[in-house]
């Protein structure tokens, strides 16, 4: 049976509730973003393992600023810590890691490690591993849209010459196949600004389980439900 499971190319993870996993244990919201950066790293070992060949995590949205001062420091420093500390096992483990998102908002030092790390593993060839760090689909568009439209005013496109393909080339995710599974953990159903253009076409899996509670077995049960699905279009390695 494990044999024959159909491996997407793509997957892709809106992480949720980890901060409603802390209160059910009675601890702060930032203990379960502490725990949700250990699973990451165990699934994309696991993603790895299996065969899948890329995996985007969101890891940060444009709308998260919102949140309280105290939680958007301790998920930047998560955050930090990964970029300084991945470089070794990325290595061991043939990843490359590419950030998606507007950077340019995320303090200096962060930004030079997210630099560093992304040119370091540049040419690893196994799994992609793309992070989504203040990212929002919408605003990805959009920088995308002011990009081609400053190619229109210098006369090197014209706009009846702006195609499907040369926009997905514009976003972050450019060169990334599209995601063919889209995972959502936490047991809400929403996209929340996440790859709206990637994900025309992906198969949407939604699952109860917290984020810190999120492993491999969950992962094989939104693998199985992918492969019991009629798919158009996208890819599968058998
Ligand atoms: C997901 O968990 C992590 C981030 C959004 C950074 P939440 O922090 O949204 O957890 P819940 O949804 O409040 O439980
Ligand atoms: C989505 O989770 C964003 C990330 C996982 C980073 P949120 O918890 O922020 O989304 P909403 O507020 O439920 O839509
Ligand atoms: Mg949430």
């Amino acid at each position: 049976m494990q044999n024959e499971r159909k491996i997407p190319v793509h997957v892709a993870i809106i992480m949720d509730g980890n901060g409603r996993w802390a209160k059910k244990r009675g601890l702060p919201r930032t203990a379960g973003h502490a725990q949700g950066a250990r699973v990451v790293e165990q699934i994309l070992e696991d993603a790895d393992h299996m065969g899948i060949r890329y995996l985007t995590v969101y890891a940060f949205s444009t709308e998260n600023w919102s949140r309280p001062d105290s939680e958007v420091k301790a998920l930047m420093n998560l955050l930090r810590t990964y970029m300084k500390t991945s470089l070794a096992k990325c290595a061991r483990n043939n990843v490359r890691i590419r950030v998606i998102g507007d950077k340019s908002r995320l303090d200096s030092d962060l930004q030079a490690s997210i630099a560093n790390l992304e040119k370091e593993t540049a040419s690893n060839t196994g799994i992609g591993f793309q992070i989504a760090i203040n990212y929002g689909s919408r605003d990805e568009i959009v920088r995308a849209l002011r990009k081609a439209a400053q190619r229109v005013k210098d006369s090197e496109l014209n706009p009846e010459d702006i195609t499907e393909d040369m926009i997905s080339d514009g976003l972050d995710t450019a060169g990334i196949p599209d995601p063919d599974l889209l995972i959502r953990t936490g047991g809400e159903e929403r996209i929340s600004n996440f790859l709206l253009w990637q994900t025309a076409y992906s198969e949407l899996y939604f699952c109860d389980a917290a984020w810190p509670d999120f492993n491999k077995a969950e992962l094989e049960k939104a693998i199985d439900a992918f492969n019991n699905r009629e798919r158009r279009y996208g890819g599968l390695i058998s």
